[in-house]
């Protein structure tokens, strides 16, 4: 298997932790072990007595009872946990494409989504947003790129790196197109619960369609990142048990003390991400005023979901801009260009709670643009 670079990981791997203000990091703000233990009594003693041998391959029984209450149809035996939302894409790429199956893939992406596709031998096409309008997918364009070896469509909602959110219906409609095609739905819902209307929150596509795969994640909602517990929910058994077969060559089973700390944080789950979503809602509105008074260098909508946006650059190149950034204010943003040569636009993360401070250096620079 031949994997390309991929190209936003690099940028990290590059900036991550040299750089002093991280402006497009994709996760919410993180808490410390010592304040994730405080959330429940005995959880410390309980932590310090836990035993550190393998752990159940499907992931320890809680872990997934606590992740089960996240769907409405979704039982214990239909969550299967991973090393981070990553190793399920990979996993799920593997098992279930052969080479020359027909893979679409929701655009722009995360590049593992149709990376790992391509690396299996999968040929891989787009699904774009439409960025006139505010990064819709259209269900006719999809229609006219089935093909008769599509095999698997790509969905991302909430999106990175724009926040696009659709409506329930198109969910719908898209579940009763996988039925009459017969392709699977790989649902990347690793952004759902940051709906800031929570009303907007769409069902999770597992609950809608039997043969579909959610793929969720305790980096970004929770913002755990450092636990490496993903997971993906299905009622699809074959999907499942080829998922569960192709994880002993993978990582076999899970950390136990990232398990127990996810279960923990999942029992508390509301709290913390309501936590998240206060830093988000507050972020938000210094970009609102940010933007505005910026509005003849860049190109502004308040996205409805999420800790990320892709706002373009409506003057230069944005790679020169993000550059330019780093080493004159030591504020990292991620060039559009890391999605696909076409986007003069940038991801700004706003999940953080040092976003005035990044802003503020941004500020100061861009006043030379
Ligand atoms: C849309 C999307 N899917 C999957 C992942 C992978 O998540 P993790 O790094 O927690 O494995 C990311 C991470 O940035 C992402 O943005």
């Amino acid at each position: 298997m031949k994997l390309g670079d991929f190209k936003l990981e690099r940028y990290f791997a590059k900036h991550e932790f040299t750089t002093p203000y991280i402006l497009c990091a994709s996760d919410c703000e993180s808490m410390q072990l010592g304040e994730l233990l405080a959330m429940e009594p005995g959880a410390q003693d309980r932590f310090s007595s836990l035993r550190l041998g393998y752990t159940d391959s499907l992931g320890n029984m809680d872990l997934r009872q606590a992740i089960a209450t996240l769907y409405e149809h979704i039982t214990i035996d239909q969550v299967l946990v991973h090393s981070g939302a990553e190793e399920a894409i990979f996993n799920f790429m593997n098992v279930s494409l052969n080479p020359g199956d027909h893979v679409i893939v929701h655009a722009p992406y995360y590049q593992s989504l149709g990376e790992v596709a391509r690396g299996v031998g999968g040929e891989v096409s787009e699904w774009k947003g439409n960025p006139e309008r505010g990064w819709e997918l259209d269900l006719n364009d999809l229609e006219r790129a089935l093909t008769e070896r599509t095999r698997v469509v790509v969905v991302n909602f909430p999106h990175n790196p724009t926040g696009f959110l659709p409506d329930p219906e198109f969910v719908h409609e898209l579940s009763a197109l996988s039925d009459r095609h017969g392709f699977i739905i790989f649902s990347d819902e690793v952004y759902r619960g940051l709906e800031l209307d929570p009303s907007h929150r769409l069902p999770a596509f597992t609950d809608v369609n039997d043969r579909s795969i959610s793929l969720g994640v305790m980096s970004k909602t929770y913002g755990l990142a450092g636990l490496r517990i993903g997971w993906i929910a299905t009622r699809n058994k074959q999907i499942f048990h080829s998922m569960a077969g192709f994880k002993d060559y993978t990582t076999i089973c899970s950390s136990a003390p990232s398990e127990f700390l996810a279960t923990l944080a999942l029992r508390h789950a509301e709290a913390i991400t309501r936590r998240n979503l206060n830093i988000i809602l507050a972020n938000l509105d210094r970009l609102d005023r940010f933007f505005h008074t910026h509005k003849n260098l860049f190109a502004w909508e308040r996205p409805v979901a999420g800790p990320i946006a892709f706002p373009e650059l409506l003057r230069g190149q944005v790679g020169d801009f993000c550059a330019d950034l780093v080493e004159k204010a030591g504020v990292l943003l991620l060039p559009g260009t890391l999605y696909g040569p076409r986007h003069n636009n940038f991801r700004i993360g706003f999940g953080r709670r040092n976003l005035p401070e990044a802003l503020e250096r941004l500020e100061e620079c861009i006043l030379e643009y």
